[in-house]
């Protein structure tokens, strides 16, 4: 069974651990923080609902002592801080990257073989910079956005299909953004039939909409961002690695000539198994796809240029 490290015991971390504990996917969870018990915390209370959600993974907290993640198998960055008003992108990308890097530095001198899942926002920029700087296999740095991105979009067919979410297939590619996901209507599918049976092109084209603003729709609603589904989300990816199940799902992954992009990280459909993500599923895109994700792909570009 293995050990998996959740850095950052916020909202996101938290939720995480929790789900990761409720699949018994791992023996151990080591949660850890730098404010002070916090993780102790969110780690004692979690492991008081392992008598009553019947899970085995024995959940620990841990303030800033990245001994206790030593030999992790998948360690989850989730640690930094989300936008506030009047700060500018570049200020967010500015702190929560000094805070990936110190992360990720600490904690690969204590787990060298570790598989990292990148959470933080900007996800597809702070992906990059771990992958830049790390000098880990490419295989082994993946960032979650598609895979949420996916979850909401399929939450939306199965509203407007009156259909059961995990009957629908769809994957939203490109960058974890507003204005840079590509929700796949083409390739959207409720038992395998295309969902343009069932639904009209105005349809679909609000579907794609919601999507795109389903972070920030949540981030106004909730005063802060979201955290079961972007936990969920990680366990499934975390749950593929850690049983090596050949999940296909979007993941952003660094690109060498895939989709036509170099020297990025971003979201396409990757099958992942205990050597990370192990194949990138290059997907026959039609023309306006192909010019959505170069469009995705510029602008994600452009925000790494901050770094
Ligand atoms: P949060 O504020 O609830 O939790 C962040 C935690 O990180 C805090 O407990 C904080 O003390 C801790 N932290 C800060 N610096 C640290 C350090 N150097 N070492 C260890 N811990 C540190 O925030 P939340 O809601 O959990 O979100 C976390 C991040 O994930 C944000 O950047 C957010 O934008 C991002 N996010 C990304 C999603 C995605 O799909 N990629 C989805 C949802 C959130
Ligand atoms: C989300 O999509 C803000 O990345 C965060 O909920």
């Amino acid at each position: 069974m293995s050990k998996i490290s959740v850095i950052g015991a916020g909202n996101v971390g938290a939720s995480c651990a929790e789900y990761i504990g409720m699949k018994n996917m791992a023996s151990e969870v080591v949660l850890l923080d730098i404010k002070e018990n916090f993780a102790e915390g969110k780690a004692m209370d979690l492991m008081q609902t392992a008598a009553l959600n019947g899970f085995e993974t024995r959940i620990i907290g841990s303030t800033n002592d990245y001994t206790k993640t030593a030999n992790s198998d998948v360690v989850v960055i989730t640690s930094g801080i989300p936008r506030k008003p009047g700060m500018t992108r570049e200020e967010l990308i500015g702190i929560n990257a000094g805070i990936v890097k110190s992360v990720m530095e600490n904690c690969l001198s204590h787990s060298p073989e570790a598989i990292f899942v990148i959470v933080s926002n900007p996800m597809d920029t702070m992906t990059y910079l771990a992958k830049s700087t790390s000098g880990l296999p490419k295989n082994r740095i993946i960032g979650m956005g598609g895979a949420l991105d996916s979850a909401r979009f399929r939450y939306f067919l199965s509203m407007a299909l009156n259909a059961p979410a995990k009957e629908i297939e769809g994957m939203v590619i490109g960058g974890h953004g507003d204005t840079t996901m590509i929700p796949l209507t083409r390739f959207a599918s409720y038992k395998g039939v295309p969902v343009s049976e069932f639904l009209s092109a105005d349809q679909l084209a609000d579907i794609k909409a919601q999507t795109m603003v389903g972070g920030a729709t949540l981030t106004k609603m909730l005063g802060t961002s979201a955290w079961y589904a972007p936990g969920a989300a990680v366990a499934d990816l975390v749950h593929s690695i850690v049983c090596d199940q050949k999940k296909m799902m979007p993941c952003c992954v660094s690109l060498e000539g895939e989709y036509g992009q170099n020297d990025i990280c971003i979201g396409v459909p990757v099958v992942l198994g205990k050597n990370g993500w192990e194949k990138i599923v290059e997907l026959d895109l039609n023309d306006g796809e192909k010019a959505e994700f170069a469009k995705s792909a510029e602008a994600v570009r452009n925000m790494n240029s901050a770094l």
